[in-house]
């Protein structure tokens, strides 16, 4: 008789069988930052905070004690620092700019990525020039790509377009070149929804648009796997990367469905309100935070997800090396 079971006895045989690894390298911590001094807690994710420069450095520097893939930055501005057109985000002495010159400069071997959009620093909270009630498309390209070329002029490592705009791969690869830096990676957030897990986030940078929702350019949560294939076709054809699932939980279908079709780095985003919920039940002791966790993030290595952007990163770092 057939007894999976038998391989399941043994704690050496269970090691021994066991396919799917979940290391430290694996992980990537979210970070905001802001110019205040000091660091504020954000309500709705306990345990994040928007980082002042200082303890942003401090942050860095256990990630990369941990051993951690590396950190991705989230720009806060105060809404009167912002305007129409999003300026913040291209600024060479905007916030994300300074602290990446200032976490490069102290942890050179850290890797630091940049997420390039613009809602962290419009007025209107959209990822785009607005014009009426529209996002316009190619006008906010030209924005996006002096994002990404500011954030490289930096030391950014890695650049990380989240906006969704069409064409927005090409327009990014194209400007880092021709500034000088091809050498520079784009991690596209290729399959991005518009989700509502991104609840906490919104409040955490102050992003939420202040008229309509992000539909016209995130994907539809329930538009059919199509959708998913035709933006990762695209972002690969123009010259991503890396490719990324956001969110991951509910769309891990398609983190699969990207690791077998692209021959490319997979990610997935394990969202705020991802997070968020696995801190608010476990806060009230209904479920193990930590087992919850570590289960999360390998069934999300499973998927197909080479790395995984968690806010819980730090913190399973330093239980997968406890053991
Ligand atoms: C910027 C951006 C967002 C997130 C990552 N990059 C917000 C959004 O699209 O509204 C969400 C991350 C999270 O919820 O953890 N466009």
């Amino acid at each position: 008789m057939e007894r999976p079971r038998r391989l399941r006895q043994h704690p050496a045989l269970r090691r021994l069988v066991r396919e799917v690894t979940l290391e430290p390298r694996h992980l990537i911590q979210p970070l905001f930052v802001h110019l205040g001094p000091e660091p504020e807690p954000i309500a709705s994710m306990p345990g994040q905070y928007r980082h002042s420069l200082e303890s942003l450095e401090e942050a860095a520097g256990q990630a990369l004690e941990a051993g951690l893939g590396g950190v991705i930055l989230f720009g806060v501005l105060p809404q009167e620092q912002k305007d129409a057109l999003g300026r913040g985000a291209y600024d060479d002495e905007g916030v994300v700019q300074q602290a990446i010159r200032r976490l490069k400069t102290r942890y050179p071997e850290l890797l630091v990525i940049a997420d390039t959009c613009l809602c962290e620093y419009t007025s209107h909270g959209h990822c785009g020039v607005v014009v009426g009630n529209t996002v316009e498309n190619d006008t906010t390209l030209k924005l996006l790509a002096q994002t990404a070329v500011s954030q490289a002029r930096a030391g950014a490592d890695v650049v990380a377009p989240s906006a969704m705009m069409d064409g927005q791969v090409r327009a990014i690869r194209k400007a880092l070149d021709e500034a000088g830096y091809p050498h520079v990676p784009i991690l596209s957030y290729a399959v991005k929804f518009a989700s509502s897990f991104y609840g906490p986030f919104r409040d955490a940078a102050d992003s939420a648009p202040s008229f309509g929702d992000r539909s016209s350019y995130q994907m539809d949560p329930t538009a059919g796997v199509w959708d998913a294939l035709r933006e990762a076709r695209l972002d690969d054809a123009e010259g991503a990367d890396m490719l990324m699932v956001k969110p991951a939980l509910a769309y891990l279908d398609l983190v699969r469905l990207l690791k077998d079709r692209f021959a490319k780095p997979i990610a997935a985003y394990l969202v705020s309100g991802e997070y968020s919920m696995i801190k608010a039940a476990a806060e009230r002791g209904w479920i193990d935070e930590r087992k919850v966790v570590l289960e999360t993030l390998a069934g999300i290595r499973r998927a197909g997800a080479q790395f995984v952007l968690t806010y819980h990163a730090q913190e399973a770092a330093r239980w997968l090396t406890a053991g």
